[in-house]
């Protein structure tokens, strides 16, 4: 019920202000998840603006406060904020964890994720709240509130993957960005994107995950007519490292010089691999053309087309025989 989801998100805005107030003001949050977030070089200004926090070690430390806030039982476990069996006392889902409020495009806080802050034991390194009446993780996009503005300022919006990269390039000065929180894009995050602006650029880390990732994501991006751009980071490296590695400046400058046009990309990437043989040569030209048979725009298409056929030093009238044979079945 539409009370029920009201309730909801009334209860992770108090959970909200809670992780905020035990960062900065109880001695485990500030010894710990303070000092986390320091070490990392997230300005406090940052740490404020995007509402980080903490969440104690003690396993039911946050439930605790809850109910006796007056929060009912019901709601701490439809949020997944709490846990527990039939009439058992609560758990905390989060505990001893720095926490990341996922917020809607209204800046609703939907959900949380939770970062371990020692190396991983036998735990995941992030926790999230669990899907519910509020929360589709795959119709959320982390930073969109922030981000919107800037989207539309600059008619454009960068792409990553983690909480932690949106966070190092807005402190870095680039607000335009969001991220899919690490699942392949959906087809309703793209269409969330769409409504502030047509051109996207994916940052994905660059390592072949990274890559593949970035690969996968596209091809329902020109679907939607979105011109995309994918700039390729040094090995190893995601958008968060390597921006804490350099100043501002020299981050702006290395995507500047490295955004490329994503149909370019791939098929400069796939000419890498595949040599001289013919076979794989062929299997290339065939997955270059299935992406270009995605592009709704005409014009569009055949400027690629003409760019292809160079690159791949093949004749144009043979990519377009196969786009439109694709086309013909598909549309
Ligand atoms: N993620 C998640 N659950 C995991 C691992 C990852 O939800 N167990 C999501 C998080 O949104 C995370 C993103 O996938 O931010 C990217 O994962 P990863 O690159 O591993 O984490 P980073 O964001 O780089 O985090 P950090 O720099 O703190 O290690
Ligand atoms: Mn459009
Ligand atoms: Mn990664
Ligand atoms: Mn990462
Ligand atoms: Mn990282």
């Amino acid at each position: 019920a539409q009370s029920d989801r009201d309730s909801m998100f009334i209860l992770n805005e108090y959970a909200r202000d809670y992780f905020v107030k035990i960062l900065h003001t109880h001695p485990e949050g500030k010894a710990v998840g303070l000092s986390y977030f320091r070490e990392r070089g997230f300005r406090d200004d940052i740490v404020k603006k995007f509402q980080l926090g903490y969440s104690l070690e003690q396993r039911d430390a946050f439930s605790v406060e809850a109910q006796k806030a007056g929060y009912k039982r019901d709601y701490l476990l439809k949020t997944g904020l709490s846990t527990g069996n039939d009439n058992q006392p609560l758990f905390d889902r989060f505990r001893g964890r720095v926490i990341f409020p996922v917020h809607t495009l209204s800046g609703k806080v939907v959900a949380f994720g939770g970062r371990i802050l020692k190396k991983a034991e036998n735990t995941g390194k992030y926790v999230n709240s669990p899907e519910s009446e509020i929360y589709s993780k795959s119709k959320e996009l982390y930073g969109i509130y922030f981000a919107k503005n800037a989207i539309v300022k600059q008619d454009k919006c960068f792409l990553v993957e983690g909480y932690t990269d949106v966070i190092s390039m807005h402190q870095a000065g680039i607000e335009n960005v969001v991220a899919s929180s690490g699942t392949a894009l959906t087809y309703g995050q793209i269409r969330m994107i769409h409504r502030f602006s047509e051109n996207i650029t994916v940052l994905y880390d660059g390592d072949a995950a990274g890559i593949k990732a970035a690969l996968r994501g596209i091809d329902l991006l020109l679907e939607d007519g979105m011109n995309v751009k994918v700039v390729l980071l040094p090995e190893g490296e995601d958008p968060d490292s390597f921006a804490r590695k350099q100043n501002a400046e020299g981050f702006h400058q290395y995507i500047a010089e490295n955004e490329v046009d994503f149909i370019r990309f791939k098929t400069q990437l796939l000419l890498k691999e595949v040599g001289d043989d013919p076979v794989k040569r062929s299997g290339l030209i065939s997955s270059v053309v299935e992406s270009i048979a995605l592009i709704p725009n005409t014009i569009t298409r055949s400027v690629y087309i003409q760019e292809c056929s160079q690159l791949l030093n093949i004749q144009e009238r043979v990519l377009i025989s196969e786009i439109n044979k694709i086309r013909r079945r598909n549309y």
